[in-house]
């Protein structure tokens, strides 16, 4: 039986910083980030938008009746969750209104939440072939203001439908998966902003990246040859490029000018959106499909998850005949080019808001977000979400 990729829904909220502007602003030279760091724009989280609206609102873009039903299982991969006990899937199973019978939980394991999701759901299927399971993957990536990880923020979410039969890609039963106790990038649960060795997780990264790769060649026997693209978890676009060229010897020339030019497009979506954190090797794969013509039916599609602290996998995927029929690039042309840009200032200021934590009332202003889930305040030290369109 097939398993896989169903539906890819994308959510990233409706202001973005311009990182030429955020580069004059801290006195570096913009080409800094546009080329050292790879990132043109970086998608801001408001205040009235959160893991799991953001998470809602991704979902909301692709859910059916049909899936509404069928789905009896939401996982949530998430880094910057709102709360130690109770899971953002359970909000978020209410805001679409998703079959009671249905198991929801939260999974965190830095950037690699979401991938954990997906290979626990293709687990799901197999035992239950009828069923659906929704994946999330949402996060809002905080390093602080003036800090060197500043360039590589980032918000937004992917949602994944996975089940037997899937229209979009079909992920295969082999791979390979590494972990290894480092401290490169980590948030205790006292700090809304996370710590990191920015030198020692870009090694870790390739390290890992390194491990799984010679692994994966020695477990089933391919190469870079059977490869139409391969996919990383992109904190920042250039980061993928370099762990890719760490391996392009290995192919012939036509095999190296495709994964190179593959690559390119799968990282249009991150370059404009920022780091996502559990969500952005979902979304470089979304930026490939979506950006990226004249991929074949049945093209074999690697992904390199990497979630600090660190657990690393290599996995892949087949394409499925007219996949291309179940992508929404539309919709995310629309929300890509109805963004507002917002000045340095109003970031800074946007950035140091905050939600009360000693139980008092606050309602915020949902008028301007034109999401159509939003936080719409909070009191009793409760979220109060709405959905604007029940
Ligand atoms: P930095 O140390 O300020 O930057 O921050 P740098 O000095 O290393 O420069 C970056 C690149 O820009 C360099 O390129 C420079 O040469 C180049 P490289 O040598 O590396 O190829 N550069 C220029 N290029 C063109 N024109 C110029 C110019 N000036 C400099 N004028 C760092 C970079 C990534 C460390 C920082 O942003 C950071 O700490 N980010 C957060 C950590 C991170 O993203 N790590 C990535 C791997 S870990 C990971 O992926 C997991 C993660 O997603 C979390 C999770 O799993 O939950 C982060």
């Amino acid at each position: 039986m097939k398993i896989g990729i169903d539906k890819i829904g994308f959510y990233a909220p409706h202001i973005y910083l311009d990182m030429n502007q955020l580069a004059k602003s801290r006195g570096v030279e913009p080409e800094k980030f546009t080329i050292g760091i790879g990132q043109e724009k970086m998608a801001i989280a408001p205040i009235t938008q959160d893991p799991v609206t953001l998470a809602a609102n991704a979902a909301l873009e692709i859910l059916d009746e049909k899936d509404r039903k069928d789905i009896d299982f939401v996982i949530f991969g998430t880094e910057s969750g709102i709360d130690s006990s109770k899971s953002a899937a359970v909000y978020v199973h209410d805001l679409l209104g998703l079959n009671p019978n249905s198991r929801a939980i939260e999974i965190k394991q830095a950037c690699y939440g979401a991938t954990a999701g997906i290979q626990m759901a293709k687990g799901h299927i197999a035992l239950n072939p009828e069923s659906k399971v929704l994946v999330l993957g949402s996060d809002i990536a905080r390093y602080g203001l003036n800090t060197p990880g500043e360039a590589t923020q980032g918000a937004g979410a992917v949602a994944l439908v996975i089940s037997a039969n899937p229209r979009i890609m079909e992920l295969e039963e082999k791979s390979v998966y590494f972990t290894n106790d480092i401290m490169d990038f980590w948030r205790p649960v006292y700090s809304d902003k996370a710590f990191v060795d920015g030198k020692l997780s870009n090694e870790q990264y390739m390290a890992f990246f390194t491990e799984v790769w010679k692994q994966y060649k020695e477990k089933t026997g391919l190469g870079l040859k059977d490869f139409e693209a391969i996919c990383f978890h992109l904190p920042y676009t250039k980061i993928g490029l370099k762990a890719l060229r760490t391996v392009l010897e290995e192919g012939t020339e036509d095999v190296k000018d495709r994964l190179v030019e593959n690559y390119t497009a799968s990282t249009d979506y991150n370059r404009i959106v920022g780091n996502i954190y559990t969500g952005s090797l979902y979304l470089s794969l979304l930026s490939l499909l979506e950006q990226k013509e004249d991929l074949a039916e049945g093209s074999r599609i690697g992904m390199f998850s990497y979630g600090s602290g660190a657990v690393g996998e290599f996995f892949t995927g087949i394409l499925q005949p007219d996949y291309k029929d179940n992508l929404r690039v539309e919709n995310h042309n629309t929300l890509f080019s109805s963004r507002t840009e917002v000045t340095v200032s109003e970031y800074e200021d946007i950035f140091q808001e905050t939600l009360p934590t000693d139980g008092s009332t606050v309602k915020l202003n949902i008028d301007e977000d034109p999401a159509s889930i939003c936080l719409a305040g909070m009191s009793d030290n409760k979220r109060n979400y709405v959905n604007k369109m029940k």
